[in-house]
């Protein structure tokens, strides 16, 4: 089969191209789909650089989410068949025309969604849902602070966040164009802060009439640390899911830790059991995935692409997204 592959392993930009590699068979429980969409994640990007640390397993392809069509049944696969249009959420290997996925990995397509809608929701959406929901336990009345708003997980969380009731949601993000967008949205943010610019702990402060944020959504760590924690409410809950600004926090005081009584938790998605990851699948699918269209559809929440390019384009995409550029999902074709 046809595939984006990295010459030597890992590298820069330069080193994607589309090459040839072995089309995988499905194991029992698994089921192989022929992929007509990818999506593009943060994660690729150090893969492709080999700073990030692979799951035991997983395959050296790149892509961890797509749309498609069912195209061969491993034994015990009781609730798919051949033909059947899904998306679904894969430990590795979408950047290829074929790849496996466990069974309980994959959502039927619903027909409101495109291929290329379909295939931008899985990573983003259970992540946010994951963090949010089932992690930060939101519940309606909170006032909730999202990090990276205009990233794919971040509009998601912003999104959902909505749904379960939150009553401010205040989303930071680097430029003035992100941040009109964040506040333009049907379920978008309430308030929206510049970062670079500003103090958004003062500024959720003032929102929150001097309470804080009861909920968290980081993905930056070390250049964000303080403020967060300036940020949150008494028994405010944190999920931080990446460390875009760095991983060393040189003086902390962990009074404000026990004083408001905070809880802090990192999470990951991919390293997951494959029955913890069919768990949370059950659960969104049950909890959010109805809510979600496309940006045109009438539902609430929606998926919102950036940009959508040919697989052939794969360099551009990732040049794209390491230059900070996408507001939503970035997305590539297989032609
Ligand atoms: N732990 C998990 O389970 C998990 C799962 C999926 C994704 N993630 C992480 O979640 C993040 C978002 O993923 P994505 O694919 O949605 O990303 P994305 O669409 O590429 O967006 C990332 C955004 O983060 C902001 N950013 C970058 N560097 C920053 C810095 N140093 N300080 C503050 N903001 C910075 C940028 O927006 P601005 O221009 O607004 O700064 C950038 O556009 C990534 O870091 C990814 O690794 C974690």
């Amino acid at each position: 089969m046809r595939a984006i592959l990295v010459k030597d392993g890992k590298g820069p930009v330069e080193s994607l191209y589309l090459g040839e590699a072995e089309q995988p068979r499905p194991g029992p429980g698994k089921v192989l789909v022929k992929v007509k969409v990818f999506g593009l994640n943060r994660m690729d990007i150090l893969q492709r650089e080999g700073k990030y640390p692979m799951p035991p397993g997983a395959p050296t392809i790149l892509g961890v989410e797509f749309s498609g069509t069912v195209v061969e049944i491993g034994e015990g696969v009781v609730e798919w068949r051949e033909g059947d249009e899904v998306l679904g959420l894969a430990m590795g290997g979408a950047y290829a025309e074929y790849i496996i996925a466990p069974h309980r990995n994959l959502l039927r397509k619903p027909v409101h969604l495109s291929w290329v809608e379909a295939a931008s929701i899985p990573e983003v959406f259970l992540t946010a849902f994951q963090a949010l929901v089932v992690l930060a336990e939101v519940k309606k009345g909170d006032d909730v602070l999202v990090h990276a708003g205009a990233s794919g997980v971040g509009l998601a969380a912003i999104q959902l966040a909505r749904l379960n009731g939150a009553t401010t949601v205040t989303a930071t993000a680097s430029t003035q164009e992100k941040l009109d967008m964040l506040l333009s949205i049907p379920a978008g943010a309430t308030h929206a802060v510049n970062y670079k610019t500003s103090n958004f702990a003062a500024a959720v402060k003032e929102t929150t009439g001097g309470k804080g944020a009861d909920v968290v959504i980081d993905f930056v760590g070390a250049s964000h640390w303080q403020k967060n924690i300036d940020s949150l409410a008494f028994d405010g809950r944190m999920t931080i899911l990446a460390l875009l600004g760095g991983s060393l926090v040189p003086e902390f005081d962990l009074r404000m830790i026990l004083y408001k009584r905070l809880r802090i938790q990192g999470s990951t998605l991919r390293a997951r059991s494959e029955d913890y990851q069919g768990d949370l699948i059950a659960r969104f699918a049950h909890d959010a995935f109805p809510h979600i269209t496309g940006a045109e559809g009438s539902g609430m929440i929606k998926t919102y692409i950036h940009k959508v390019y040919p697989w052939t384009e794969i360099q551009e995409a990732h040049s794209e997204m390491e230059a900070n550029k996408n507001s939503g999902k970035i997305m590539c074709e297989i032609v």
